[in-house]
């Protein structure tokens, strides 16, 4: 039977089934033991506790590293394609968390190049959407003495004696199947999984000896780090470790929260109005009627107001409970439920938006190499 959903990094597509994705990918799973033990190193992050983040490679040896104090350097990315949602903040929310927890320095990669070579967008737009973008990822709070943000156009000089060397060891062949390129495929494309390799390799570059790497982000990434797994031996690097998320829902319904559908997709810069405006018209699990869902109950499992508590917005498992006890009861109605959302979506979003503005004066100095933007 073919598979009725798609997970490429270019491309998500369909219902995914994220254990048949984890199997496919060869993942492994975040399972109850790996969950107890991350918890000795602080308080589990909720995308932990609900399988939010449920799959990775290699977790167990980077912490046995770690026990032994050799420290690790955190790795995520952002192809600057359009403004940032919800849905980016997810991973990065996750990798700040991690920064905390174990008090390691972490790269930040802006593929501007990916996106001129993916998209129909000139390298201007996305050179100047990966400075939007920036601001909303040191808005989280990223400690600005251990973050450093590359640039790929910009700190190309420094990416390329890698990419080179990676490059070297990846066949057309191998790309062929990772990525489904073919005849037609522009040869920037092709090339360009190097250049998402190199941050991997950045720590132990600069160390001169290998530094463990642990990269967390949504699954849709996999293809290119195995790639950078499979080469990492034969140039002298350790292979990173991965944490993968699932992508964040959108709010009619959808697996993937995409601008491709904006009414569908809350922006970092959304006004109160549009989100409550968005949030209102979100596809959930209740009744055509107050009576008969009064009588029946909704179903919180399809719903999006209730995945956007379950993924973002409600950090107590009790109180997320009670949410989906009293929906199944008909005690609550989506109406309750949509404003409860708004509330919190634009609670965030002010303090977000605030941190945001502040961004702009941190921004330079957080740059890789000292570029400028
Ligand atoms: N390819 C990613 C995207 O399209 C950007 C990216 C670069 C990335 N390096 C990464 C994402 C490392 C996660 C981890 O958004």
């Amino acid at each position: 039977m073919p598979e009725d959903f798609k997970v490429t990094p270019w491309e998500v597509t369909g219902d995914i089934d994220y254990d048949l994705l984890q199997e496919k990918f060869g993942t492994t799973p975040i399972d109850d033991a790996l969950k107890e033990r991350l918890s000795r190193y602080g308080e589990l992050h909720p995308m932990i506790r609900r399988g939010v983040f449920y799959s990775h490679r290699d977790m167990v040896p980077l912490l046995d590293m770690y026990d032994k104090g050799e420290r690790f350097v955190l790795y995520t990315g952002r192809g600057p394609s359009g403004n940032t949602h919800l849905g980016h903040l997810m991973p990065w929310i996750f990798n700040k968390w991690v920064q905390d927890t174990f008090g390691v320095d972490m790269l930040f990669q802006m593929t501007d190049d990916e996106k001129f070579l993916f998209k129909d967008l000139t390298l201007g737009d996305t050179s100047s959407m990966a400075y939007e973008n920036a601001l909303d990822f040191i808005a989280l709070g990223f400690d600005p003495a251990k973050t450093r943000i590359i640039l790929n156009t910009k700190n190309i000089d420094k990416l390329y004696p890698m990419a080179l060397r990676i490059s070297k060891k990846v066949t057309f062949s191998t790309a062929k199947a990772v990525f489904g390129f073919d005849n037609s495929t522009n040869i920037g494309s092709i090339f360009y999984t190097t250049l998402q390799s190199v941050p991997a390799f950045i720590p132990s570059e600069e160390a001169g000896k290998q530094v463990p790497v642990l990269i967390p982000c949504g699954i849709d990434q996999d293809p290119h780090f195995r790639v950078t797994r499979d080469v990492a031996p034969g140039l002298g690097y350790p292979k990173p470790s991965l944490m993968y998320c699932k992508m964040f829902p959108a709010l009619n319904g959808g697996d993937k929260m995409s601008s491709s559908d904006e009414n569908a997709t809350i922006y970092t810069t959304d006004t109160p109005k549009a989100v409550k405006k968005k949030v209102g018209r979100a596809f959930t699990g209740g009744c055509v009627s107050v009576e008969e869902q009064r009588e029946k109950g909704g179903n919180p499992e399809v719903c999006a107001v209730f995945k956007y508590n379950y993924y973002l917005f409600e950090h107590d498992d009790e109180a997320l409970n009670e949410m989906a006890t009293k929906c199944r009861n008909g005690e609550i109605l989506c109406g309750e439920c949509k404003m409860c959302l708004t509330e919190k979506i634009n609670v965030f979003l002010e303090g977000h938006q605030d941190r945001r503005e502040k961004a702009k004066d941190v921004v330079a100095g957080m740059t890789y190499d000292g570029f400028e933007w």
